[in-house]
């Protein structure tokens, strides 16, 4: 009998400090940096984020997601075999250790339980899921925990206005479990190294100093473009993989980014915007925790229920993206 995975259970955290679009404006404008609640709703659909207190690490709001998923999917720490953390901003320089074997420790999980990070920025929620379906599939572990985490708000240069107000922190969590019946229906990953200057943290360390700038950057048009492009393209991929056509999604959970990323993707599918997630709005963009917050947001809300469909898709830096079909 075929091995497939299927996600048990949600959860999600957001950290107590929301910033509205007025309290960024008003908090930038200290320092000179001039924006508006007007430029930021209109050019990406954001009016709220959420940062991260300064004694709150990554590990730390990804241990209140996997609580709450782990809650939902009635299991313990002491069921789990594997944690994949998916993230940009690990607790430790160089992720070293790194933040899945912090969160391993932080939930009380048995040494059996593995853990390892998974850097694929934007998108890295998307690598995660699929690596963890792969090991279900192989038949090498029945229970894996998939979180995405970020404390974005750590890498935000606040003298750049073109990134500054686009970020927030969260985290968002799934417990996937081995089954009979196919949950995960189908993944597909991308990445194009060429484009690795368009969005990324330019910095190095070496010698106990850091090199060139520790903040994030972004060519916000170029990434634009190419964000449209592939995840049309992957979201034709792997719709095909599963035997599905767009009309029998129920929802897409897209990476929350833009909004007018989202409505230009859902336009290319020719899916209305009543069947997309969209929590971009309240979260900003959280990168790696993405989503799994909306998907939470989603199962929570009861939008999402048992036997939809979901198509899931990320693009970030990297260039990297991916998507996954599933049957929740
Ligand atoms: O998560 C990974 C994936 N990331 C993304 O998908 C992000 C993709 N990119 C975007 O979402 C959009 O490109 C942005 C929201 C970043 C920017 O929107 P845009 O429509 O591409 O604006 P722009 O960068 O072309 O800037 C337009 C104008 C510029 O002024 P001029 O040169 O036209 O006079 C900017 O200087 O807006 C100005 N501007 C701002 N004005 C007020 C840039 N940032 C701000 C700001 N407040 N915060």
């Amino acid at each position: 009998m075929s091995i497939f995975s299927r996600i048990a259970g949600t959860g999600s955290y957001l950290p107590a400090l929301r910033l509205t679009n007025q309290d960024l404006v008003e908090r930038l404008a200290k320092s000179g940096l001039e924006t508006s609640d007007e430029w930021i709703t209109t050019r990406s659909g954001i009016s709220a984020r959420h940062f991260a207190a300064e004694n709150e690490l990554t590990s730390d709001l990804a241990v209140k997601a996997a609580q709450a998923a782990l809650t939902s999917a009635g299991i313990t720490s002491a069921d789990l075999d594997l944690i994949i953390l998916a993230t940009s901003t690990p607790d430790h320089l160089g992720g070293f250790p790194s933040t899945a074997c912090v969160v391993q420790d932080k939930l009380g999980a048995h040494t059996a339980c593995a853990a390892f990070d998974v850097q694929a920025v934007c998108a890295g929620f998307t690598y995660a899921l699929a690596t963890a379906d792969a090991f279900i599939r192989s038949g090498s572990y029945k229970k894996v925990l998939v979180i995405g985490a970020e404390t974005f708000s750590r890498i935000l240069d606040f003298q750049d206005r073109g990134t500054c107000v686009l970020f927030g922190d969260g985290a968002g969590a799934v417990v996937l479990e081995a089954t009979n019946e196919p949950g995960i229906l189908s993944t597909a990953l991308h990445a194009d190294g060429s484009q690795r200057d368009i969005l990324c943290v330019p910095g190095r360390s070496g010698n106990g100093v850091v090199h060139g700038s520790p903040f994030m950057t972004m060519d916000g048009q170029a990434v634009f473009k190419l964000a449209v492009k592939v995840l049309e393209q992957v979201a034709h991929e792997v719709l095909a993989k599963a035997n599905l056509t767009p009309e029998r999604i129920d929802w897409l959970v897209p990476h929350q980014a833009n909004i007018r990323i989202m409505e230009g993707t859902a336009k290319k599918m020719g899916m209305s915007m009543d069947k997309v997630i969209v929590t971009v709005h309240e979260h900003g963009n959280t990168s790696a925790a993405s989503i799994p917050l909306a998907l939470d947001v989603g199962v929570r809300s009861g939008q999402i229920q048992r036997g939809h469909h979901l198509l899931l898709e990320g693009v970030g830096g990297g260039f990297a993206w991916g998507a996954v079909a599933l049957r929740y």
